[in-house]
């Protein structure tokens, strides 16, 4: 039990990696919040609590900050603190970049690499209080070491958020922040 007592909130978690993350998370006794823009975060809740640990639903969709803001407030008023961000929500609708229209490419980035910028401003006036946080922004090997067909939208906010991540490492290692990113394959 690594993560007794610790507070995370996970993006993007009503389903696949974002999901086994929350249950792992709470595997190792963190209470988790689950979060996601769909019904799906109430029957990973009920999972978590058959591992014995407590969970939290709130719906929220990364791209609209008064909407992470309010899943921030929503969690430090349950559980009084936030330990752990990982940055998970993302999307990745293929289309050619001759297909690709303006507002396909704003979704994308909305979603993927402001999604992470918003929830990360959520979070940090409490864990900089705290003087304690891990941020875990969950990247792409697309991106970060290869481009792929189809998801130039996408290989850029993943690329974007690696950036991301370096600088804002620096920027609040100060604060006894850590803040990481991982490149699944
Ligand atoms: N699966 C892979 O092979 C792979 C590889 C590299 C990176 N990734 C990254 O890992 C993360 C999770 O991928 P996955 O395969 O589990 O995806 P998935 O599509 O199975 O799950 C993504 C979740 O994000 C949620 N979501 C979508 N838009 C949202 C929004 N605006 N606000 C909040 N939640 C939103 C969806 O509802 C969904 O539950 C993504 O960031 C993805 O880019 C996945």
């Amino acid at each position: 039990m690594k993560l007794k007592n610790k507070v995370a909130i996970v993006t993007g978690a009503g389903q696949g990696i974002g999901k086994e993350t929350a249950l792992a998370l709470a595997k190792e006794g963190a209470v988790v919040v689950v979060s996601d823009i769909t019904e799906k975060i109430h029957d990973v809740v009920k999972e978590i609590e058959a591992l014995g640990s407590q969970g939290l639903a709130i719906k929220a969709d990364v791209s609209n900050n008064k909407e992470t803001e309010e899943m921030a407030k929503k969690t430090v008023k349950k559980f009084g603190r936030i330990d752990i961000l990982v940055n998970n929500a993302g999307i990745f609708p293929f289309k050619s970049l001759l297909e690709m229209r303006e507002e396909d490419w704003d979704k994308v980035l909305d979603v993927n690499l402001k999604g992470v910028f918003n929830c990360t401003k959520a979070v940090i006036p409490k864990m900089i209080k705290q003087k304690y946080g891990k941020i875990i922004n969950i990247t792409s090997i697309a991106g970060v070491k290869v481009g792929h067909v189809g998801l130039v939208h996408y290989c850029a906010s993943k690329a974007g958020i690696v950036g991301f991540t370096k600088a804002t490492a620096l920027e609040l290692a100060q604060y006894g922040i850590n803040v990481n990113a991982i490149a699944p394959g």
